[in-house]
């Protein structure tokens, strides 16, 4: 598609169009039906539909484009089909901006350690009676398509990390392409909702490239990269990504690259080089929720007294209502109390900081001085070259 200019894409429910890019890093205007995303982006994730403990006009105040909601934890309570009367979840939560699913498989593979995958889908005991359930590829973009979000996530065969066989890995590459056709057979809104195909195949570099293929070949409007962000080490991380991102060989350049999982600021600084677009987790907010706030040269732990007479703010250069209101002292006394406040607190400042982080990676895109953007975070934040 891309002639000489930069890369972009049209697709029914999504435009995507490169502004800048240096090496492999890019920065890009995603225009989705209910909101134009710049990326690298990072998406903050609402379990529950919200963000835990924040309101929507904070992660509006915050500069936040895009959400993720997972599908499971709403299908069943207060269900997909009540969402979809009252309008989706962008009017059940009150979100005027991008809105992202994920597909469910994962989330009770990962979290329940309860699942059981055969080739009709996912099954396992309800979180909520424990009656044993069956998500197939047909039912979750049947909930998808009701909770209405502007990207929706193939439902994949994600290999379990106590698994390692290369049969299980091979059996789950195949299987997430065969699930792939009945989510692209199942989707009843292709006009108004995206569907990113996930490219799986552990660390095995051939099942990777198959799996590259099968999902291109399918011309969605967008792709991830998942089964990553699992424990697996950091050079085998890097080498799947670059893999994924390889010019000519990997996903279409032209096409927005979701890294799933991904939150730790190294992480996002890597892959934005690597010329990922889109990430997500739960790091910023889970690690609010334990006393932790990301700064520029790491986390300070508030749990810690040597906080209890510190009266600065958590990060001078960060603009954020923590910031501008309370001071490391106030925080350490509400940490160490375990007040929810302490939470909401903590979480406003880190995804600020996560979202500080993807702003200036943009701008440093668009300023041809993303190396030197690389270095100085490296330098800051790992002074003793302990990365
Ligand atoms: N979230 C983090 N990794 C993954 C993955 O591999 N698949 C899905 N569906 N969600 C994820
Ligand atoms: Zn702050």
């Amino acid at each position: 598609p891309e002639e000489r200019g930069l890369p972009r894409s049209v697709s029914p429910a999504l435009t995507f169009e490169v502004v800048a890019q240096q090496g492999r890093a890019r920065t890009a205007r995603m225009t989705l039906p209910h909101f134009t995303a710049e990326t690298p982006m990072f998406m903050p994730v609402g379990t529950q539909g919200s963000v835990k403990g924040l309101t929507s006009k904070q992660l509006e105040d915050l500069n936040c484009h895009v959400i993720l909601g997972n599908t499971y934890h709403l299908a069943n309570r207060p269900g997909s089909k009540l969402v979809a009367e009252l309008g989706g979840l962008h009017q059940f939560i009150n979100w005027k901006r991008g809105m992202l699913t994920d597909s469910g498989g994962f989330q009770m593979v990962s979290l329940l350690h309860l699942a059981d995958i055969t080739e009709e889908g996912v099954t396992f005991a309800s979180p909520v009676d424990g009656s044993r359930m069956l998500l197939t590829p047909e039912h979750s973009i049947a909930i998808q398509n009701e909770l209405g979000a502007d990207i929706i996530m193939a439902l994949d065969d994600v290999v379990s990390s106590v698994s390692t066989s290369a049969d299980r890995f091979r059996e789950a590459t195949h299987r997430t392409t065969r699930w792939i056709d009945r989510c692209i057979a199942a989707h009843a809104r292709p006009q108004e909702q995206n569907l990113f195909g996930i490219v799986q195949g552990g660390l095995d570099p051939q099942l990777r490239d198959i799996s590259i293929k099968d999902m291109s070949e399918r011309s969605l409007p967008g792709y991830a990269i998942g089964g990553l962000a699992g424990g697996e080490d950091k050079e085998s991380f890097c080498r799947v990504v670059l893999q994924c991102t390889q010019p000519g060989t990997g996903l279409p350049a032209d096409k927005p690259r979701y890294v799933m999982g991904i939150g730790y600021p190294l992480d996002i600084v890597l892959c934005s080089a690597m010329g990922a677009d889109m990430f997500d987790s739960v790091f910023p907010t889970r690690t609010a929720r334990f006393g932790a706030a990301l700064v520029g040269n790491g986390t300070l732990k508030l749990r810690n007294s040597i906080y209890a007479e510190d009266f600065r703010p958590l990060d001078e250069d960060c603009d954020c209502l923590t910031c501008q209101r309370y001071s490391r002292a106030y925080l350490h006394n509400l940490v160490t109390k375990g007040l929810p406040f302490a939470s909401h607190l903590m979480s406003l400042h880190n995804i600020a900081h996560t979202q500080a982080l993807t702003a200036s990676i943009r701008q440093a895109i668009k300023e041809q001085r993303f190396p030197d953007f690389v270095h100085n975070f490296v330098r800051v934040r790992y002074p003793q070259g302990d990365i």
